[in-house]
């Protein structure tokens, strides 16, 4: 069976931005869902999430080249696209725009979406550009599948605060919906970057989980420096073996600016790679 005979998919912007039209006119809601594939279960209840606040739901699949720096993954990161089409369908994803590099990127390309303050913390530290490429790439599909609504995962905090910077300034008529992490039953955050453990780094990687639980602890029992938070969970994790600290912060979670004693609610974000794979994971600490 072809993939296509699975879904419908579309590759050309000005087709899809021309199914779009049609859709809008017929009084339709379109929801979003874009992704860079290799679907897991986190992902499919991105896809439920969305298919209940809309009538028609549009899914990119598109391994964006520009969000990833020169030594990152971009190449390696993992691909299945039948798989993935064959589970969005499942889901009720009702079209698939998935187009090629060149596409999206064409000769002459020379145009980038940029958020400020709150991109320059967190993973715009360690992945100088990144923001840049996903902001673009997602303006980008917004304009393309102009949907009223679009889903993101709240595993990537700083991905999804940065979207809703965008659409705030640039006045995109856009729903973001932010979707609760989804986790192994033992507690590590889904992710597509999992396939890379080994099943020695896979028990490492739980300690992201347990670091944010101990903090969570640490707060409950009335610790209010982050840097003796930090300190603690940092051991912690340094304890696992293969694990490499790329980044612990304590920050707020509007502007993602460090914080030196713990608010209200807090955002604890960190970066860790464990082997050769770098995760992320992120938890709010409410106090009081
Ligand atoms: O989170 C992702 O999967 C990607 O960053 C996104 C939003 C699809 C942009 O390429």
């Amino acid at each position: 069976m072809g993939i296509d005979s699975i879904i419908e998919i579309i590759e050309s912007s000005q087709e899809m931005q021309a199914r779009s039209e049609v859709i809008r006119l017929s009084g339709k809601k379109i929801g979003l869902f874009p992704t860079l594939g290799f679907l897991h279960e986190g992902h499919l209840e991105l896809i439920r999430q969305v298919r209940k606040r809309s009538d028609f739901v549009v899914m990119s699949l598109f391994v964006n080249p520009i969000q990833f720096g020169p030594n990152e993954d971009f190449e390696k990161y993992p691909r299945d696209t039948e798989g993935d089409l064959t589970k969005a369908k499942g889901k009720g994803v009702d079209m698939v725009f998935m187009p090629p590099v060149s596409e999206m990127y064409p000769a002459g390309f020379q145009s980038v979406v940029r958020v400020d303050n709150i991109t320059k913390h967190l993973c715009g530290r360690s992945r100088p550009g990144h923001f840049e490429g996903v902001t673009t790439v997602v303006a980008k599909l917004f304009n393309i599948i102009k949907p009223h609504m679009a889903v993101f995962g709240q595993k990537d905090f700083q991905q999804l605060a940065v979207i809703r910077r965008m659409v705030k300034d640039l006045n995109m008529d856009i729903e973001i919906i932010g979707v609760p992490t989804i986790r192994e039953p033992d507690g590590l955050a889904m992710s597509s970057r999992n396939k890379y453990l080994n099943q020695e780094e896979r028990k490492s990687a739980l300690s992201l989980k347990k670091a944010m639980d101990m903090a969570s602890k640490l707060a409950g029992e009335g610790e209010r420096e982050t840097k003796n938070i930090i300190t603690s969970i940092s051991e912690l994790i340094l304890s696992y073996p293969f694990t490499n600290i790329d980044y612990i912060n304590i920050c707020d979670p509007d502007t993602l600016e460090d914080i030196n004693l713990l608010k209200e609610q807090s955002l604890l974000a960190l970066a860790v790679r464990v082997g050769n794979t770098r995760l992320i994971d992120n938890c709010l600490i409410n106090i009081g």
